[in-house]
């Protein structure tokens, strides 16, 4: 295989994403079928989940993957991020039952300061940083703030499962399959007050509004399920999304490194230029296009009714105010 590899820094690699994370990854899902990977699988320096980042390891082996190159086990940030091309930050504490994900923002959020410093110390200049660890979007902010020197239009956290469930339940609601929905957007944070937009969404190209005419359901039950669909998965599972999340992941770094469909976008949580009047600087979710020289835009010119902006307007103040949480962790 002559393809150089590309290395792939996952944080958090022993636990439950993790788990179905690699795998994903390691066959290609990400990067592509010819593309060779190396993965850095990086855990907290602790006896317990370093033996069970080598059980992972030793399976990862077992699988015999032929685009996986090599691994990296460490629970040293230096050696972890060192030349790697991506870093996912998945690892951090899941919710329990009755948590908001904020919650765990003053837990949380101290591991992406030393996480964002080690990745512009370390890694490759053109390093991307996608953030899983909850809150993800304010902590995806409080590791591009630490990432001195690195442009912080290379960091985004992960709403692609967010877009995934809406889709997933306008296709069920209009009784066709969800690849019939396009155009899904999630505004604003990850969290109980994320906005997916079905003003904007379409289902077998006509808008979705026109498919699905219950607008009590769109504006209520659709909504409501979307915006809490980790909590009931926590609640029948007794722990967090792994395996969507980790397909999520799969499909937010995917779609960055491949031409977005024609006419189609995809959501991403970035940091904001000002658009949609979301305050420049936070790490809000917005339609997003990719261009044929990978070249990652906020889709412009999209039309939002009162309602919408009202949506929107509620989750970017939640925003402003977990960033104001964390403000000492900003540098
Ligand atoms: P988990 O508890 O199963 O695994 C987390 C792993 O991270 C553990 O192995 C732990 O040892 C490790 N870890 C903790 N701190 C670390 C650090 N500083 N450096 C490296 N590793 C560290 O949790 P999980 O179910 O894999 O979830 C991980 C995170 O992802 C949680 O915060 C969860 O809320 C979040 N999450 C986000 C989304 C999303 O859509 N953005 C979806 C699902 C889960
Ligand atoms: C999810 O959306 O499933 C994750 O963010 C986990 C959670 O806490 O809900």
């Amino acid at each position: 295989m002559t393809t150089t590899p590309i290395r792939v820094a996952v944080t958090g690699a022993a636990g439950q994403i993790g788990y179905a994370l690699l795998p994903r990854i390691a066959a290609g899902g990400m990067f592509g079928p010819d593309q060779p990977v190396i993965l850095h699988m990086i855990e907290i320096p602790a006896e317990k989940p370093m033996e069970a980042l080598r059980g992972v390891a030793m399976e990862l082996e077992d699988c015999a993957f032929p685009l996986l190159q090599d691994m990296v086990c460490t629970s040293d940030l230096d050696e972890g991020f060192a030349d790697v091309d991506w870093a996912l930050l998945v690892g951090a504490k899941p919710r329990g039952p009755g948590m908001e994900r904020n919650d765990l923002i003053k837990e949380n959020g101290p591991i992406f300061t030393g996480q964002g410093k080690a990745i512009a110390k370390n890694a490759k200049g053109s390093c991307r940083t996608v953030v899983v660890g909850n809150p993800c979007n304010t902590n995806a902010l409080i590791a591009a703030a630490n990432a001195e020197g690195m442009p912080n239009t290379q960091f985004t956290a992960m709403t692609r499962l967010d877009e995934n469930r809406a889709k997933a339940q306008l296709a069920a609601k209009a009784g066709v399959h969800h690849t019939q929905v396009t155009n899904m957007t999630i505004w604003g944070n990850h969290s109980a007050t994320q906005y997916p937009d079905f003003e904007n969404a379409k289902i077998g190209g006509k808008r979705a509004t026109d498919v699905v005419t219950d607008r009590g359901w769109l504006e209520g039950e659709f909504i409501k399920t979307v915006q809490q669909r980790g909590a009931a998965i926590i609640k029948a599972r007794g722990l967090s999304s792994a395996l969507s999340a980790a397909n999520g992941l799969v499909d937010h770094v995917h779609d960055l490194v491949t031409p977005t469909p024609p006419g189609d976008w995809r959501s991403v949580a970035l940091c904001s230029d000002g658009s949609y009047g979301v305050p420049e600087g936070l790490i809000s979710s917005f339609p997003v296009s990719v261009d044929a020289k990978g070249e990652c835009k906020i889709v412009t010119g999209i039309s939002l009714t009162d309602f919408g902006q009202e949506k929107i307007a509620a989750s970017v103040a939640e925003l402003e105010h977990e960033r104001s949480v964390i403000a000492d962790l900003l540098g």
